[in-house]
């Protein structure tokens, strides 16, 4: 019944045109002309069959009023004999044939040696905002379907493509996208993504795209530090944080990936992006499918900031498991970095009882806690508790948390293996390799195959007894190296590249797996900080571990980063000890808590250590975070004034509902004597007035009540001196 009211209304919007543009349906189709339009948000997609019957990439940017503004796609023309027509043609989903020189969607070998792959459109299908596209080869059956979800009120459009072999005879795939985006012609375009490393996530880089391709990838098998599977692309002149156009897309995939931002030598920008074809093979066989990763993709002409918000929104409504009524995440405790591998009975009692009074509300075992696992060296693989440390299993340690009002969280690697292990000695063959070769450790540890369904069955099974027999709110879920010598000999050798398609899907299985037989159980994505974060992951995690990274003015700079892509209530955030473990530099407690508040809440400095002063401190500061971290979980963020390259920075989070605004100031370093500069709000209901409250004496003196016009324009003076400073306001709007 759904389906049928949603053709109708295409129909209806395609004989009746401009009389229904104020319905602005999701998605509308023009029979005559044989194009369509996708309406979300702020964005407008649009595309059309061209007179040989390619899909034709037609507008990506702002609101078009509808299809009438739209003309039908027509091929561009060769170029001289060099540049064919297919060429300087922007398609949807182009496969490598006919004369194809810019980066394809898909490359096939197909039996018998034809490397010739050209899709045209057969036919479409809406269903309710979804629509779907079907491309065929032009000789053999081999099809694609194009499907494009449109996320009316969030402003997304999700793009994947599922290829069907439908011959009698294999395939064998060597790349296939999920989607490529083409923007407006022309020049004076830049790009802006993320890079890293370990404890160095989330760095931002700019770089104006010129004939030529920026390509961002991983290789690693999983998401990786190195780079994320994020983007956005902007105009030079026009675009700033808080005005101008901008594209931007994220790809949803948790294995090896790659986006290409090629320009081509017409000026036509085209972002390309899906399965990393490094290494790449899928075998399909007669009758089989292989679904590709999402390519979610926005436009805001508000500028860089707005594109960031338009994500989180999304993400926190679309993405993260519960949408809306997911819980807030809670405040947390972890011994890490007070204990390392020294866990045990007494010493964990301890620190709960200090995290509990502290206003924490789950306690989280780390590393440590299992088989003989003392140091990195042993242990991975045998999920048993260890009896040394836990002569009576888990269980005291989780009453005593419970009693202290706290829920229980522990920390699993289900993925690796030490080679000195029970599990590794009992199932060498579990481990990625290829057969008599050498296998390369990173922290002395293997990467079980999980592709294998003997393994992966292992790992949903263990972790679900634990689970089970446990009650266990949360799991932190380390990864914590990348692929080596990735074999799979298992099967026959022109299926085993596939280990990079299906290791990835088996853990999707099993964390769904897992969260459906426990529905109130709550995972972190770890991979040594922030190698695994992205939204195919984040579909069944509810937070991520963004760095293990901890000092707070690093933190700065990466959460700058990270929250470009990502929302800030998806970012654990640790307060720790110091001088950091990492850079030895000595930060005061108020600034580390203010940094970290920025994100969810987390604690994880040695409390044995922490004086009564320091304690009461934190109380206060934990305290003041339950009573903003609705709006910073849930709000819109506003990046004031960015830490990179400045000595001085400031964050602003509104509330949905727009009942409060937080404002955090720091002072990274005093320079010169400056001043700190005045921080202008932004994202207020001008003709509102807002009562502010400081967390301190830093504000200067300024009316108890403003109005939003007012901080606006005018903004508020922090006081802050010297280097480390930092302070906090909240704004209650007045009824
Ligand atoms: C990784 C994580 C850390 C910690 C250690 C434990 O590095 O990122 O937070 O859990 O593993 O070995």
């Amino acid at each position: 019944m759904r389906k049928l009211r949603v053709v109708l209304a295409v129909t209806f919007v395609s004989l009746f045109g401009a009389a229904m543009a104020s319905a602005q349906p999701s998605i509308s189709y023009s029979e005559q002309k044989k194009v369509w339009l996708l309406q979300a948000g702020e964005q407008s997609y649009a595309f059309g069959v061209n007179e040989r019957g390619e899909l034709q990439s037609l507008i990506w940017g702002g609101k078009v009023r509808d299809l009438a503004d739209i003309r039908p796609a027509k091929s561009l023309p060769e170029r001289a004999s060099f540049d064919l027509s297919t060429t300087t043609t922007p398609q949807e989903y182009p496969g490598w044939g006919a004369g194809l020189f810019t980066e394809p969607a898909i490359k096939a070998t197909f039996e018998g040696g034809n490397r010739d792959l050209v899709l045209h459109y057969v036919s479409q299908q809406v269903d309710g905002d979804e629509l779907r596209i079907t491309l065929k080869d032009i000789l053999v059956p081999l099809f694609v379907e194009l499907h494009y979800r449109v996320y009316p009120g969030e402003g997304i459009i999700a793009r994947w493509s599922v290829i069907q072999n439908k011959m009698d005879k294999p395939v064998m795939l060597e790349s296939a996208a999920a989607a490529a985006w083409s923007l407006p012609r022309g020049t004076g375009y830049e790009a802006h993504w993320l890079t890293g490393r370990w404890a160095g996530e989330w760095q931002q880089q700019s770089a104006a795209l010129g004939p030529g391709s920026i390509v961002i990838e991983s290789r690693r098998g999983s998401t990786s530090h190195q780079a994320n599977p994020w983007f956005e692309v902007d105009r030079t002149n026009e675009t700033t944080e808080t005005s101008g156009p901008a594209w931007f897309g994220e790809l949803g995939w948790s294995g090896s990936w790659r986006i290409t931002l090629e320009t081509t030598s017409f000026e036509q920008t085209r972002i390309t992006g899906g399965f990393n074809p490094f290494d790449f093979g899928y075998k399909l066989a007669p009758g089989e499918s292989l679904t590709t990763p999402i390519f979610y993709a926005g436009y805001t002409n508000k500028g860089r900031g707005e594109a960031s918000r338009i994500f989180h929104r999304f993400q926190q409504s679309a993405i993260f498991p519960g949408g809306d009524r997911a819980r807030l995440r809670p405040v947390l405790y972890n011994s890490w970095e007070a204990t390392e591998f020294n866990v045990d009975e007494p010493g964990q009692i301890a620190l709960a009882e200090k995290a509990a009074s502290l206003g924490a509300e789950r306690f989280v075992i780390d590393d440590g806690w299992f088989g003989q696992r003392k140091t990195d060296n042993a242990g991975l693989g045998d999920w048993y508790v260890n009896p040394q440390k836990f002569p009576h299993g888990l269980k005291p340690v989780i009453d005593r948390v419970h009693t202290l009002g706290m829920d229980f969280g522990i920390w699993v690697e289900p993925e690796m293996v030490n080679p000195d292990s029970d599990l590794y000695r009992k199932h060498p063959d579990w481990a990625m390799n290829f057969p008599g070769r050498p296998r390369t450790e990173g922290r002395n540890q293997l990467l079980l195959n999980l592709a294998r369904k003997d393994v992966s069955d292992y790992v949903f099974n263990w972790l679900d007894k634990l689970v089970t027999e446990n009650d266990i709110a949360f799991l932190k879920w380390d990864y914590n190296r990348n692929w080596s010598e990735p074999g799979w000999d298992a099967v026959p050798v022109d299926e085993q590249k596939e280990i990079y398609v299906k290791y990835v899907q088996n853990l999707y299985d099993i964390l769904a797996r897992l969260r459906a037989k426990h529905p109130k159980l709550e995972i972190e994505s770890c991979s040594g900080g922030g190698g695994r974060v992205d939204l195919g992951i984040l579909r069944y995690t509810d937070e991520v571990w963004p760095s293990d990274n901890t000092d707070a003015l690093d933190r700065l700079v990466l959460q700058d980063g990270f929250v470009r892509a990502y929302s800030p209530g998806a970012m654990m955030a640790w307060v720790t000890d110091v001088p950091n473990f990492l850079d030895r530099r000595v930060i005061p407690l108020k600034f580390r808590f203010l940094v970290a508040m920025n994100g969810s809440l987390g604690i994880g400095g040695n409390l044995n250590h922490w004086t009564e002063a320091e304690m009461s401190e934190s109380r206060a500061m934990v305290a003041y975070y339950k009573s903003i971290r609705q709006t910073v979980q849930r709000g819109a963020f506003y990046r004031l004034m960015s830490p990179v390259d400045n000595s001085a920075s400031a964050t602003e989070h509104v509330a949905q509902d727009g009942s409060q605004a937080v404002i955090f100031a720091f002072l990274q370093a005093q320079r010169f004597g400056s001043p700190f500069p005045t921080v202008r709000l932004r994202g207020l209901q001008p003709d509102a007035l807002y009562r502010i409250k400081s967390i301190d004496d830093k504000l200067e003196s300024a009316p108890e009540v403003l109005s939003g016009d007012f901080l606006m324009h005018h903004g508020v003076n922090f006081n802050l001196v010297g280097d480390y400073d930092s302070s906090s306001i909240v704004l209650e709007r007045q009824p």
